[in-house]
């Protein structure tokens, strides 16, 4: 399973990065906004900045939502580096956008993916990767990890190359369980991922190790 970090924050980005397990990145226009990343220059800026500091798939969202508007952006976007991943909306426009930029090369990330039909949709399209939201799935009563799943296998049957990436991750738990689930691709923030890190068993045994080194 690949490791993308889910932030525009370029300090956190950097300390991902530095532990030598990121494989990629992915930003939204709330992250964005977050950072107080704001008008075309600088949102582009900082796109080139991220494809510059992580060697691996950069998603770059467009704000469009017409089929000729999400097609000139994506252009622009995918034309800032050859890392970009140009990330679409699932809305009709952004399924006839995601088969138009398949046809010409770009690859894609289909975003705010809360179904499996919603999936199969963009596998057709021909997106590289398709991000089912799985927080916001548990927080409306439902099970997220349980659709990582089911588009998995539906992927699987049916010979999709479209890569499953687990998005609106909360926890180390998400994360065990998408890895579990198939999942190619978990993007975290950065909490859940040094999370993993820890075991309070792991924390008391280097200090009696430690300890013990003295007596050595
Ligand atoms: O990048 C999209 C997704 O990861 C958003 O997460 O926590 O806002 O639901 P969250």
């Amino acid at each position: 399973m690949k490791f993308f970090i889910d932030t525009a924050n370029l300090a956190q980005i950097k300390e991902a990065n530095d532990l030598g397990i990121l494989d990629g990145v992915t930003t939204n226009p709330s992250l964005m906004a977050k950072e107080g990343i704001k008008g075309t220059e600088a949102i582009n800026n900082h796109y080139k900045t991220i494809c510059e500091m992580v060697d691996g798939d950069i998603s770059a969202e467009v704000l469009s939502t017409t089929f000729n508007e999400i097609v000139e952006e994506g252009k622009k976007l995918a034309a800032i580096h050859p890392n970009i991943i140009v990330k679409v909306p699932m809305i009709k426009e952004g399924i006839k956008a995601i088969k138009w930029f398949t046809d010409n090369g770009i690859k894609t990330n289909c975003t705010l993916v809360f179904s499996a039909g919603q999936a199969i949709l963009a596998a057709k399209a021909g997106a590289t990767y398709v991000s089912p939201f799985i927080g916001r799935i548990d927080d409306s009563g439902w099970d997220g990890v349980q659709l990582i799943a089911q588009i998995a296998n539906i992927y699987s049957i049916q010979g999709f190359k479209t890569e499953v990436l687990a998005a609106s991750i909360r926890n180390p738990n998400h994360i065990i369980q998408c890895a579990e689930a198939g999942a190619d691709v978990c993007t975290c923030p950065l909490e859940p991922i040094l999370g993993l890190l820890k075991h309070p068993l792991t924390d008391i045994g280097l200090a009696k190790f430690l300890d013990d080194a003295k007596k050595m």
